[in-house]
């Protein structure tokens, strides 16, 4: 069954304040619930109580402090109905029974590791007790947490601690108090023996608070740089948005066992441990980058999600989009700008563009869904961020600032839409957004075709624009902001054209034209600078053009997507059958590799982090998406290796020089910041191209940096490299990583997900061998989405084998996941997302392994609806 935006209505009951008693027991854990309930004046006056409940034993019920009759109410394990509850105000007290170790769904109260956790978002906390377990029903929260004080020494709630002492019998309890009303998915507790690093910090408003990292006995010394995060967060937040923290604790917890990446709990946010630990020897660069943006976007939920919270499910972009925006800021100035911004977009169009090219395409606000949890996709998170960022360019910093501000004031303690965010901005500025809100609703990625014309003798040049949006051809056009400027031979050229203001021009007609004046030369455009709205650009260009602005742009994410775009050609011309002999580089990669060795002469020493996403081609993903239909991936794993070895023998010893200038200097002790982090990136970018020119000398260098690796990005790269050459020197390497790490989950994940990524026949034995491995877990998620997550979303040529061998590895994997983690399960099946795209064959293959996968019954609600959705459109 659907649930749809439309039937929206205000609930007929409200509850002020929630009691909560839990007793933490392995398997009986008993939580009473007093909950103070009223009608709501918005709602029906003669209404049932209705409360949600999922997998619930109702063990007592009572009202207004009396035992309730039987045969007043109704109890099932997913709903609790009082059938004529009292017309005043009126208190509930219900106590269930719940196990928190079968619960392997991991929502709700269970315990990874021996640590009892929760996780309520979207609606979990109906595994806790019954609730009107919806975003707009608002509490204030007390809730006592008593657990064997043995097994669960420390206990931590939402909000402050007000209370903590001995409860007879080796039990001990503590008391949290939450002042601020929040919706049931922001609750949690958790209970366990857990070490823990904190640091004090004062707010702005000169509040103290004690922030503090809680992590698995032993691992303290890992979790400094997301304390630390922590703190530049709340500082961030102050200064960038005047958001203050508002209680006295912050804590974070790290467990094991976690569905997505974190949760931001009020005060007590729940992180997934891949995003919190971290030590020079088993984090690499990349993984200190997700800490920190991880632990930010959490925090910065306290506003954007928490203080300001959803009225329904449908606004999940209000929260998710938004903060997305703000943590991706906050990284921005935290790092390079340029270099953020061109990852921000690699994701986007790896994750989100491919989604909405397919059946699984949504709005950033969905109109209706079956299960809300497979609605926390990149389309409402990335694509949502993307919205928050276009109406900034829109409306400028300034009033975007000031919109902000009103949005928080006027929204604060409220449970809003994404209407009530909109209206802020209108009111800020007196524009009307009514237009750039169908950016909400459209799904699809928009297309932006263009034409230039230069008119030497009136010292012109016309610009030509056309949007359309396959499936809403009839439909009113979107607002799309087009940063753009005009580069000559030496240069940006200053020209007038008054349709652009601040380097933007807003295109909201179906098709427009600009002309500059002044142009005493045939300028080449940049269009889109700094990925300003989320469409593909079409323009038919010259290599020469846009290595112009590979040379000579301002625009930092223009110049990259320069040498992306003449990468992609070339790469897609070589998968044509007619494509030139692999020997023979053709004049046009060679001017794209001179193109390259210039840019790196100039550039490298001074910016490696931006020289190495130069050196970065399209994924074979990139290039499945961009041909768009009767994708064969094995031509294009092919075609794009050749253009890799192309590049690698075209710079040469260059390519040497680099490796060797960005080791790192001895005797410097590690450091995760954004320029080491750069110059290691570009190491191994030099680092995979000598191998792909050379596989001996390449596999050579690879293995003593292998051997000599310092970091574990050193050390993981060489290991990349490696896999990419098959022989003993690669089992070795491989076999030494995995005894060194045998006992680091996390770093055993790196290895399975880089075994499970190796482009080979021979992956598909490999992968079903490490399914048997002792560190290897099908109920753990880490562990599922490093072997079996990457080989569905990462290797193409495997996962999309023309035998069929690995949708029937998957689809296997899939069915056995889905019977003790369905949200797991489904997030894994939305891998065969894009079969459509595939050749005929293969989509033959898909289609019978979904078939079988269908016909068998059995599924979950998660799984049934990625599945139905999978199949039926588009
Ligand atoms: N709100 C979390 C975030 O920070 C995501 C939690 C989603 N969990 C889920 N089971 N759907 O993005
Ligand atoms: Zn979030």
């Amino acid at each position: 069954t659907l649930i749809r935006l439309e039937d929206y209505r205000p609930s007929d009951h409200l509850i002020d304040t929630v009691e909560l008693d839990v007793r933490l027991h392995p398997r009986e854990t008993r939580i009473v619930a007093t909950l103070a309930l009223r009608p709501n004046p918005d709602g029906r006056s003669d209404a049932p109580l209705l409360l949600d409940g999922d997998d619930l034993t109702l063990t007592r019920l009572s009202l207004d402090g009396e035992i309730l009759d039987p045969a007043a109410y109704s109890a099932t394990a997913s709903a609790l109905t009082v059938h004529e509850p009292p017309r005043q105000p009126f208190t509930l007290t219900i106590e269930t029974r719940v196990d928190p170790t079968a619960n392997t769904k991991l929502m709700g109260l269970y315990r990874s590791s021996g640590v009892y956790c929760t996780q309520c978002e979207a609606d979990g906390f109906r595994r806790i007790t019954y609730f009107l377990d919806r975003p707009d029903v608002m509490s204030v929260y007390t809730t006592r947490i008593e657990a064997d004080a043995d097994e669960a020494p420390v206990l931590l709630g939402n909000g402050n601690l007000t209370e903590a002492g001995p409860a007879g019998q080796g039990r001990h309890y503590a008391i949290w108090h939450d002042p601020h009303p929040k919706p049931a998915y922001l609750f949690a507790l958790v209970g366990g023996r857990l070490d823990r690093v904190s640091r004090p910090f004062t707010t702005m408003e000169g509040r103290p608070a004690s922030l503090a990292v809680y992590v698995e006995p032993g691992k303290s010394d890992r979790a400094a740089y997301a304390l630390d995060a922590i703190a530049r967060s709340m500082t961030w937040d102050e200064e960038a948005f005047g958001r203050a923290y508002d209680l006295d604790v912050f804590n974070v917890v790290a467990v094991s066992d976690f569905n997505m990446g974190a949760m931001e709990n009020k005060g007590l946010n729940i992180f997934n441990d891949k995003y919190v630990l971290a030590s020079p020897d088993t984090a690499t660069d990349a993984d200190y980058a997700a800490i920190e943006r991880i632990i930010a976007h959490e925090y910065f939920h306290n506003w954007s999600g928490n203080r300001v919270t959803c009225r329904d499910w449908f606004q999940l972009c209000l929260k998710e989009g938004l903060t997305v925006f703000r943590d991706q800021e906050f990284s921005s100035d935290m790092r390079s700008r340029a270099v953020h911004r061109i990852g921000e977009v690699r994701t986007l169009r790896a994750r989100q563009f491919p989604e909405d090219a397919g059946p699984l395409a949504h709005p950033v606000r969905p109109r209706a869904y079956a299960e809300i949890n497979n609605f926390y996709t990149a389309t409402v998170y990335e694509k949502g961020a993307e919205i928050v960022r276009m109406l900034r360019s829109l409306i400028g910093a300034a009033a975007f600032r000031a919109g902000m501000d009103r949005y928080f004031a006027d929204n604060d303690g409220r449970a809003a839409t994404v209407e009530d965010f909109l209206a802020a901005f209108s009111a800020e500025t007196g524009r009307d957004l009514s237009d750039f809100a169908r950016w909400y609703e459209r799904p699809g990625t928009p297309v932006v075709s263009v034409e230039g014309d230069y008119d030497a003798a009136a010292r012109t040049y016309c610009l030509r624009f056309r949007q359309r949006l396959a499936g809403a051809e009839d439909s009113p056009p979107l607002v799309i902001p087009i940063a753009l400027g005009l580069v000559g031979e030496g240069g940006p050229i200053a020209a007038a054209c008054e349709r652009v203001g601040e380097g933007v021009f807003v295109l909201d007609r179906a098709c427009d034209e600009i002309v500059f004046s002044g142009v005493d030369e045939r300028p080449v455009p940049s269009l889109l600078r700094g990925f300003s709205a989320p469409v593909r650009i079409e323009m038919a260009s010259s290599d020469a053009d846009r290595l112009r602005l590979l040379a000579r742009d301002t625009d930092s994410f223009n110049r990259w997507q320069a040498a992306q775009s003449v990468a992609m050609r070339l790469i897609v011309e070589r998968t044509r059958a007619d494509a030139p002999p692999a020997e023979d580089a053709g004049p046009d990669a060679r001017a794209f590799v001179e193109a390259l060795a210039t840019f790196l002469d100039a550039e490298a020493l001074s910016d490696p982090a931006f020289a190495a996403l130069v050196l970065g081609l399209p994924s074979e993903g990139d290039v499945a998406n961009e041909i768009g239909g009767d994708v064969d991936p094995d031509a294009i794993h092919r075609a794009r290796r050749t253009l890799r070895r192309q590049i690698g023998q075209g710079l040469g010893r260059r390519l040497d020089s680099l490796h060797a200038a960005m080791t790192d200097a001895t005797g410097v002790a590690f450091s995760p910041d954004a320029a080491s982090a750069g110059r290691r990136a570009l190491r191994n970018a030099a680092l995979d191209l000598i191998a792909a020119a050379d596989e001996v000398r390449g596999g050579e260098l690879a293995a003593t940096q292998f051997a000599e690796a310092a970091t574990m990005t050193d050390r993981l790269a060489a290991l990349s490299t490696l896999a990419a050459i098959p022989g003993e020197a690669r089992e070795a390497a491989l076999h030494a990583f995995g005894v060194r790490y045998a006992d680091e989950p996390l770093v055993l994940d790196k290895w399975f997900a880089l075994q499970a990524m190796i482009p080979e026949d021979g992956t598909i034995s490999r992968v079903a061998a490490l399914q048997g491995h002792p560190a290897f877990a099908i109920t753990n998620p880490n562990r599922v989405r490093a072997l079996l997550g990457t080989f569905a979303m990462a290797n193409p040529t495997q996962f999309a084998r023309p035998d069929g061998a690995g949708f029937r590895l998957m689809a296997d994997a899939i069915r056995t996941i889905d019977g003790t983690n369905p949200q797991l399960a489904a997030r894994l099946l939305t891998a065969f997302g894009s079969w459509k795209m595939l050749e005929s064959g293969r989509r033959t293959q898909a289609t019978v392994t979904l078939g079988e996968f269908a016909s068998a019954g059995g599924l979950s609600r998660d799984v049934a609806d990625i599945l139905g959705r999978t199949l039926e459109n588009g």
